[in-house]
């Protein structure tokens, strides 16, 4: 872009820019803040939680967000062509560097260590929409167990399959199913028919004992059992996949993906004789259900009235202090020749107005019949989450976010 600076300094440490920088300074400035490491925030409330359900884990975290694309896509699997990979879908700092869409990018790395049972927690990046679930920056929690592929190795496998069936066998948990494997979520040539099949049965006993842990007795009511869905689902770097869903008040909540490593990684990470399953979840959407956070802005606040409710080692249920009045302004443009994505226009809002927009929604759009021009109409609703915004400040936040819009991208407005 025209005027862009030639570095951006991140962490402390300067990064030329090009053609494919796209981190705003709003994204910028979240990085190094380590939520999940502040014993009384609910991030690192869960965080702890989890590790300490898997006590006997080695729990890595602080890694750099800064990675190279290979790490993050190309060591996993992910096809040249895959839309994570887009500008319009994750943030980069030049042609060399981005900022990590998932803990996955850190697997080579930590199985190349040796660690055999291992936890990794850390921020991740997307772009994407504005509203209560969505942020552009959320954390990840990558957990995996290696096995030898060995006769040893596979009893020491049964015996925690025996232990961890017979501790499910006495809970209070439903489990939806899907079969181990199936033509469309095959075994790879590295593992036994029959050892995947034992891996994948404790992968499955293992987060569904971490589900029960979780919210057993939480979701739904303590007579209630908790009902946990296996789905399968489909990740470059794991075969056979799976995604795991939670049922919470009335509605299935997606809460991890996980699956068999494949080949590739193991030997990148110079186990090419192990074999190991994985899992990611996601931090905020626990946490938001757990301690009843309606918002996800709410990790980021400084406000005492949110960071005073929590207690190390504990999971209370959040009391809402009072919610500001909402103010909703429209904004309509026509689009440049070339276009402009959504999530452009929702980094810019996030740029100008940082946490005071609440979501922002397109709620119009056509293309002109003989122009062939593309109108589109967004809705940003203005909310504090420490004050009551006045008329005029909402305005005033609005009509930044106009001239920016039309200074950045060349949109005419209606
Ligand atoms: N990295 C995946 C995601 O972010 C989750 C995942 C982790 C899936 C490990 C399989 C194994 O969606």
């Amino acid at each position: 872009a025209p005027g862009r600076p030639t570095t951006t300094n991140l962490l402390g440490k300067e990064y030329p820019t090009d053609d494919k920088t796209n981190i705003t300074p709003a994204i910028a400035e979240k990085l190094g803040r380590k939520l999940y490491l502040q014993p009384s925030h609910p991030l690192g409330i869960l965080r702890e939680l989890i590790e300490s359900h898997f006590n006997n884990f080695t729990a890595h975290s602080g890694f750099s967000p800064i990675v190279t694309p290979a790490k993050n896509f190309d060591d996993l699997g992910f096809p040249a062509d895959h839309p994570g990979r887009a500008l319009s879908d994750s943030y980069y700092i030049n042609n060399e560097s981005m900022l990590r869409t998932h803990t996955s990018a850190h697997e080579v790395e930590v199985f190349a260590r040796g660690d055999r049972r291992w936890l990794l927690t850390s921020d991740v990046y997307r772009r994407d929409e504005i509203d209560s679930t969505h942020y552009p920056v959320f954390h990840q929690m990558e957990g995996a167990r290696v096995f030898r592929s060995t006769p040893e190795g596979m009893t020491e496998l049964e015996q925690d399959n025996a232990r961890l069936s017979e501790h499910l066998a006495q809970s209070n948990i439903v489990i939806e199913d899907v079969p181990h494997s199936s033509p469309t979520n095959p075994i790879p040539s590295i593992y036994s028919n029959h050892d995947a099949e034992r891996m994948v049965l404790n992968l499955k006993l293992s987060l569904n004992s971490l589900m029960l842990a979780l919210f057993g007795g939480r979701a739904g009511s303590a007579e209630e059992p908790l009902r946990v869905r296996w789905i399968e689902a489909y990740f470059p770097f794991t075969s056979p996949s799976f995604e795991v869903e939670v049922f919470f008040h009335g509605k299935w909540i997606e809460i991890l993906g996980c699956g068999l490593v494949q080949q590739r990684t193991l030997q990148l990470a110079n186990i090419p004789h192990d074999v190991s399953w994985a899992f990611g979840l996601g931090l905020e959407r626990i946490a938001m259900i757990l301690f009843a956070i309606p918002d996800i802005r709410l990790f980021w606040s400084t406000d005492s009235r949110f960071l005073d409710q929590f207690t190390p080692g504990k999971i209370s249920t959040f009391k809402s202090y009072s919610k500001y009045p909402p103010c909703h302004k429209d904004v309509s443009f026509w689009l440049p020749s070339e276009g402009l994505h959504d999530n452009d226009v929702f980094d810019l809002v996030r740029d100008v107005v940082g946490d005071l927009a609440e979501d922002v929604k397109m709620i119009d759009g056509f293309t002109h019949p003989k122009t062939q021009r593309t109108s589109r109409c967004y809705r940003i609703n203005y909310r504090s989450m420490d004050k009551s915004l006045s008329n005029d400040e909402a305005n005033a936040l609005h009509t930044d976010v106009i001239t920016q819009l039309r200074d950045r991208f060349g949109v005419e407005i209606r």
